[in-house]
């Protein structure tokens, strides 16, 4: 018996001192393989209405320079003052991981001078995201987002397109939702409001009953006072002057259309006078997709599955020639949490699976071959070729809802045929190795009349 040398002392192996292993950031995520069977349905859902409404993919890079979110998405939004993961890079440069796609959109439409082509451009973006939130459930530092933007349309047809898609994406896949929408007009009539809004917070000491953010906020962005959470502020919102009521003729005429455009495709929503959204660039219709559920005694308003709206004003705003634009975005975790929450039931493997087992070094190598060539064939062939021994492979057959396992021995390499075994009666017949492809085809066709 070979006696195992000592091993000599490897410098680059620590101490026996016990190694703490690493763990993921807080916010973050893996997606194992269980929970990945639900972002394939989100996924292939998200790219098939893309597909059928025109939009084409498109990606961009997850690290843009930090002006490009402070002059987009705002300064003074929550996103680019308290969430955005900037750094200054080895060059020197002002970098930031993208908090939302929209701006690198607006950028890749004007640095490739996509105006040169037919309009409307249809963008579909699917990617992940990064803001620096406390992290809960259905809200991380790292998510994703289904993202689709559509430049170069100012009709209102638009917006409520946008709103359709959004709106049959939750419900396609089983998910109840209600459309939240509004319109904060153009900058004209927003500014004739907002005065009206400054006055109102004024009187009566309103001001002074609002939360401590609210404060801050009133001199800085006076629609997000709107939009806060507190109790003590959405007491005083209630008697708000509400924005629809000061839109001009042109804005009031475009929200008009989009509602009437969403009555006739049957898209139920609320008017909610009070949705504003926390991002800058956003005029006219605003909406968001919340979950149909009723919260709870005590429970909190769901947050968002998703959000966008019109931006007429930003690609000018970046640089480009002026362009009116229009998106919305869908988080892919809060969906998948949604359709958890209400066991919504998965699709398993629609595709026949055949397992193939083998028995020996020999037959390892011939069924090697085979799957190759069942593979190739366009069968939903599967194995497990690293284990030698018949039950683990069956096991494993039987986990991924295989209907039959080819089994290969010493025998049947010998014999030159194959085993192909049941998987529910666990009856095994022996056929002929060479056509194992079209006895695997006949028991698929339960028929026999495919003739091998
Ligand atoms: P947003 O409302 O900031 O809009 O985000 C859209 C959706 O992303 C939210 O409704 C939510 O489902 C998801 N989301 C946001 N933050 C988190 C988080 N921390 N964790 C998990 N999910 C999150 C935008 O981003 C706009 N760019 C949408 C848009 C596109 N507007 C026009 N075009």
């Amino acid at each position: 018996m070979s006696k195992i040398k000592p091993e000599k002392k490897n410098p680059d192996r620590p101490s026996s001192k016990k190694i703490e292993p690493f763990t993921r950031l807080r916010g973050m995520k893996d997606i194992l393989f269980e929970e990945y069977r639900y972002w394939d349905i989100v996924l292939e859902k998200a790219l098939d209405l893309a597909k059928a409404y025109g939009f084409r993919k498109i990606e961009t890079p997850i690290l843009e320079n930090q002006a490009l979110y402070e002059r987009s998405t705002g300064q003074a939004t929550d996103i680019v003052s308290k969430e955005m993961y900037n750094f200054i890079d080895k060059s020197g440069e002002k970098v930031a991981l993208r908090p939302e796609a929209t701006p690198g959109l607006v950028r890749s439409y004007i640095e490739h001078g996509m105006f040169n082509l037919p309009q409307p451009v249809r963008m579909a973006w699917i990617g992940p995201l990064f803001r620096h939130e406390k992290p809960q459930t259905g809200r991380l530092r790292q998510f994703w987002q289904f993202d689709l933007e559509m430049f170069g349309e100012a009709g209102p047809v638009a917006d409520a397109q946008i709103i359709q898609i959004a709106y049959h994406f939750f419900r396609e896949l089983q998910i109840d939702v209600q459309v939240q929408i509004n319109s904060i007009g153009c900058p004209d009539c927003r500014a004739a409001y907002l005065e009206k809004l400054a006055d109102f917070y004024r009187e009566r000491g309103r001001r002074a009953k609002l939360c401590e953010d609210c404060r801050r906020r009133f001199g800085k962005n006076l629609l997000r006072l709107l939009d806060c959470k507190e109790t003590q502020c959405q007491e005083i919102r209630a008697e708000a002057p509400q924005i629809v009521d000061y839109l001009d003729e042109a804005c009031r005429e475009h929200f008009i259309k989009v509602l009437e455009y969403l009555d006739e495709v049957d898209i139920p929503y609320n008017l909610n006078p009070f949705l504003v959204r926390g991002l800058d660039y956003y005029n006219r219709t605003i909406f968001e997709i919340v979950s149909a559920d009723v919260p709870q005694e005590g429970e909190k308003r769901q947050a968002a599955l998703g959000g966008g709206g019109r931006y007429d004003y930003l690609v000018e705003k970046m640089g480009g020639r002026p362009t009116p634009a229009v998106g919305f975005g869908a988080g892919i975790e809060r969906t998948i949490l949604k359709i958890k929450e209400k066991n919504i039931p998965l699709k398993t493997d629609a595709g026949k699976i055949v397992f193939i087992a083998q028995l020996g070094e020999q037959a390892k190598r011939k069924a090697m071959i085979m799957f190759e060539e069942m593979r190739r064939a366009g069968y939903n062939v599967r194995q497990l070729f690293v284990k030698d021994n018949l039950k683990s492979q069956l096991e494993e057959a039987d986990r991924l809802g295989a209907l039959f396992t080819v089994i290969m021995g010493q025998k049947e390499i010998v014999d030159g045929t194959a085993l192909i075994r049941d998987m529910e009666s666990g009856v095994q017949e022996v056929v002929d190795a060479k056509k194992i492809v079209c006895e695997v085809e006949k028991r698929f066709a339960n028929n026999g009349q495919v003739n091998c």
